[in-house]
Order: C-alpha cells, then structure tokens, then sequence
C-alpha cells in the first residue's frame, strides 16, 4: 500500500469511528425502560400524564422537574429506592415493597431466583442506571 492511499484508508477509519452513527448506542434502553415500566401513568414526556391518571386517587408526579423540586439536582438515591421498591411505604403509589407496580424487574427476587446471582445484580443495576440516566435526560432547564 502506498503510503497516500493508507493515509486516505485511516482518515476514512477515523471519520467512520468519531461519527455520530458509531457512537450513538443503536437502542435508547433508558427511553425503552421508561416506555415499558413508567410512561402508562408518569406519560410519555414524563409531565405526569399517562392514560391510568385518571384511574388513580393520587396524580403521578411531573418527573421532569424532579431536579428543580428536588435542590437543582437529580436525587439519585431516592430514585434508585424508588425504582427498587425500597422507597414504597406500606402501600406506596407503586404498590407495596413486596409487589411494586413493575414487579420483580428491579429487585432483589429477580436476583435471587437467577442461576448467576452475581450476573443479575449487575444487570438489575444497569436497568435502573439506564433509567436514571433517561430520566436525567427529560429534565427541565
Ligand atoms: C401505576 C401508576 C404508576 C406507574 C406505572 C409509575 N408510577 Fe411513579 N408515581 C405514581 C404516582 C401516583 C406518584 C405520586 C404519588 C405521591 O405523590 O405520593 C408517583 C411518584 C413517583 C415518584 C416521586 C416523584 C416526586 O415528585 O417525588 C417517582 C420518582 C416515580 N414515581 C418514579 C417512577 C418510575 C421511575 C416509574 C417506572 C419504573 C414509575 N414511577 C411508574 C404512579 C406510578
């Protein structure tokens, strides 16, 4: 190869790499999460109007403005305990503790019945770091 044409072959490598198309993740698993566990009553943009608002006694929250209500940032713990059904009281707007809305998805039963305990940790983690990182996402300026 002559020494043009290997310089042309690596600035076309280097363009395929940095571009946008590369770096993008193909699926926006934390939209996909949202969409699937908490956009039936949050809505789909977050503000707290989903289509079972109206069958419930108490409004779900605007989840865009958490980080406004909530101090200027995003509180993360509370959210992780949200999510993971620690933060449910005796019968939270999620369910109970024992039986969230979304089940098992994000807790520790899931873990408990895998072959891989250490493996679905990890992988109950990601869903809520997904999750957590989209809700970031949504927040108003
Ligand atoms: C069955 C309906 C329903 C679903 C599904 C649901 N929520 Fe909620 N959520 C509510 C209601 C109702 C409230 C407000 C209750 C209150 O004010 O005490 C709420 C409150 C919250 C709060 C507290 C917000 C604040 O202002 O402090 C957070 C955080 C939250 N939900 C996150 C989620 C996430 C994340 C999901 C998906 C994994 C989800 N919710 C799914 C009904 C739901």
């Amino acid at each position: 190869m002559t020494t043009p044409l290997r310089t042309v072959v690596c600035l076309a490598a280097t363009a395929f790499f940095c571009s946008g198309a590369w770096s993008q993740p193909a699926q926006d698993f934390g939209r996909s999460e949202y969409q699937s566990s908490c956009a039936s009553c949050h809505g789909a943009g977050g503000k707290g109007d989903g289509p079972v608002r109206a069958f419930l006694t108490q409004p779900p929250s605007d989840l865009t403005t958490l980080a406004r209500r909530y101090g200027g940032a995003l509180p993360t713990q509370y959210l992780w305990e949200m999510i993971d059904g620690r933060g449910s009281k005796v019968i939270g707007p999620h369910g109970t503790r024992e039986m969230p809305i979304w089940g098992e998805q994000y807790g520790m039963p899931a873990l408990a019945k895998s072959d891989s305990a250490g493996q679905a940790e990890w992988y109950v983690r990601g869903r809520i770091v997904a999750l957590i990182d989209y809700l970031q996402r949504i927040q108003v300026k």
